[in-house]
C-alpha cells in the first residue's frame, strides 16, 4: 500500500504532512512512502532526509497522485487535485467539509475516500489525532508573540534605575485549546493576564496558569453543550456580552480572541465601539478571522489600525512554526491512519466513533451526518 505526501500548494503553507521520521515508522510497518520532490523543504526537511528513513521520492504531484492509495496533506485539496486521484483512493487533510460543498461533493462523486482531521472527536482515545488541537496550541503561542511584537510596550514589569514600567495586561477571550495556550504564553513573557470564557468550568483552567477569571453574569443558564463545547448564545445574550466585554476592554493593552462555536461563524465579542473605547497603542489579534472574526473590524490576513487600535487577522499561524507544527500534525495523520490501515490494506469500521467523525465520503457517497446536515447533501453518486 502506497502512501503519498505532495506539496503543499496553498500559498504560505509551509507544513508538510509527513516528516522524516514518521515515514521511517511507517515504512517499518509495512508500508510504502511516497514523497513529492520538495514537500518538506518548507519544513526544512529534505528529500535526502526522506530516502534516509526509507521513502521514495517523486519528481512531480501528478505521479504521486497517479499511484497513491492513501494521500496525505495538511490544506484541503483544491478541485484540480481531487481530479488527479484516482478512484478509490484514500485522501486526509483539513477538509473543512462542513463549508466546503463543492469540495465534498467532488470527492463523492470521484469516488474518494476522506477523512477530515476536523472531524476527529475531541474524546480521550483520539487525543493523539486531534488535530485541530495540535495546531491551536500553536497559534495561541504564535498569537502573543505577534502580540508583544506589535505593542508600543513592555510585556513584563521592570524596575530600573530610570524608573518601573507596569506589566502589560492582557485579555484573553475563549479559554479552550489556543485560549489556554495563549494565556500560559502571555504569562510567561510577564504580562498580567486575564482570560475569559462563557464555559463557567474554564475557571479553574485559567487560574492554575497564573492568571485571573473575567467574571460576569450573562444571565444564561448554561453555557455548555454534551460535547463540552460552547453554545451558540441568543441574539440577546450575544449583545448584553458584547456590552460588557466593552465595559471591561477598556483596561486592557491586549485583547486576544480564539471564541468558537464548532460549525458556526465566529462569535461577535468584540464591536467596532468597543474598539474606539480602548487606548491607542493597544492591539488585537483575533484567532477567529477566517470564520469571520470575533472582532467586528478584523480583516482575514491583514493589519489593519483603527480608532489607534492594532488589529490583526491572521488565518494560518501554524504555518509560521513549520518544523513543529509538522512534527504534530504527522503524529496526528499517522495515528489516524492506524485507525483504519490494519496489516497493509484498508479496514474501515463506520461503527467506530473516530471513523464516524472524521470520514467525510465513501464509495461515492458523503457518509459523515454532521456534513451531510450542514451541507444539504445526501446521496451524490
Ligand atoms: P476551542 O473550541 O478549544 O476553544 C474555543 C473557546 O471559545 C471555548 O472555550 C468556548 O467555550 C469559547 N467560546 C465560544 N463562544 C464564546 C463566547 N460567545 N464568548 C466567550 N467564549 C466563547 O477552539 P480552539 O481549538 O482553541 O480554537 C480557537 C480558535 O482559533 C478557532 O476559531 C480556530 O479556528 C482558531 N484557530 C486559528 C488559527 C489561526 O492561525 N488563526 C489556527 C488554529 C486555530
Amino acid at each position: 500500500m502506497k502512501i503519498a505526501i505532495p506539496k503543499e500548494i496553498v500559498p504560505g503553507e509551509r507544513r508538510v504532512a509527513l516528516i522524516p521520521d514518521a515515514a521511517a515508522a511507517l515504512v517499518k510497518g509495512g508500508l510504502e512512502v511516497l514523497i513529492e520532490t520538495g514537500a518538506g523543504a518548507e519544513a526544512f526537511h529534505a528529500d535526502a532526509a526522506y530516502e534516509k528513513s526509507g521513502a521514495r521520492i517523486v519528481p512531480d504531484a501528478a505521479t504521486l497522485y497517479g499511484q497513491a492509495d492513501i494521500v496525505l496533506k495538511v490544506q484541503k485539496p483544491t478541485l484540480a487535485e481531487v481530479d488527479q486521484l484516482r478512484e478509490g483512493t484514500v485522501l486526509v487533510a483539513f477538509l473543512q467539509a462542513l463549508t466546503s460543498s463543492e469540495l465534498v461533493q467532488r470527492l463523492a462523486a470521484r469516488r474518494i475516500t476522506s477523512f477530515g482531521m476536523e472531524g476527529v472527536p475531541r474524546i480521550s482515545r483520539a487525543q493523539k489525532m486531534d488535530a485541530l488541537s495540535s495546531q491551536a496550541n500553536i497559534a495561541g503561542y504564535k498569537a502573543v508573540l505577534i502580540a508583544a511584537e506589535s505593542l508600543a510596550k513592555f510585556f513584563p514589569m521592570m524596575m530600573t534605575a530610570a524608573g518601573t514600567v507596569f506589566a502589560a495586561r492582557v485579555l484573553v477571550m475563549g479559554a479552550g485549546v489556543a485560549g489556554l495556550q495563549a494565556i500560559a504564553t502571555a504569562r510567561r513573557l510577564g504580562a498580567q493576564v486575564w482570560g475569559y470564557d462563557v464555559r463557567a468550568v474554564v475557571k479553574e483552567q485559567i487560574e492554575s496558569l497564573g492568571a485571573k477569571f473575567l467574571a460576569f453574569d450573562l444571565g444564561i443558564a448554561d453555557a455548555e453543550d454534551k460535547g463540552g463545547y460552547a453554545k451558540a448564545l441568543s441574539p440577546e445574550a450575544s449583545r448584553r456580552q458584547q456590552e460588557l466585554l466593552a465595559e471591561k476592554t477598556k483596561d486592557f493593552d491586549v485583547v486576544i480572541t480564539t471564541a468558537l462555536v464548532p460549525g458556526r461563524p465566529a462569535p461577535r465579542l468584540v464591536n467596532k465601539e468597543t474598539v474606539a473605547g480602548m487606548k491607542p497603542g493597544s492591539v488585537i489579534v483575533d484567532l477567529a478571522a477566517e470564520a469571520g472574526g470575533n472582532c467586528e473590524l478584523t480583516e482575514a490576513d491583514q493589519v489593519v489600525i483603527k480608532h489607534g487600535v492594532t488589529i490583526h487577522g491572521p488565518t494560518n499561524l501554524p504555518a509560521s512554526v513549520p518544523v513543529h507544527a509538522s512534527q504534530l500534525y504527522a503524529r496526528n495523520v499517522t495515528e489516524l491512519l492506524k485507525e483504519f490501515v490494519k496489516d497493509g490494506a484498508l479496514a474501515l469500521n463506520f461503527e467506530d466513533e473516530v471513523i464516524k467523525g472524521a470520514c467525510v465520503t465513501h464509495g461515492g457517497e458523503v457518509v459523515n451526518e454532521a456534513v451531510k446536515n450542514a451541507l444539504g447533501v445526501g446521496k451524490t453518486a
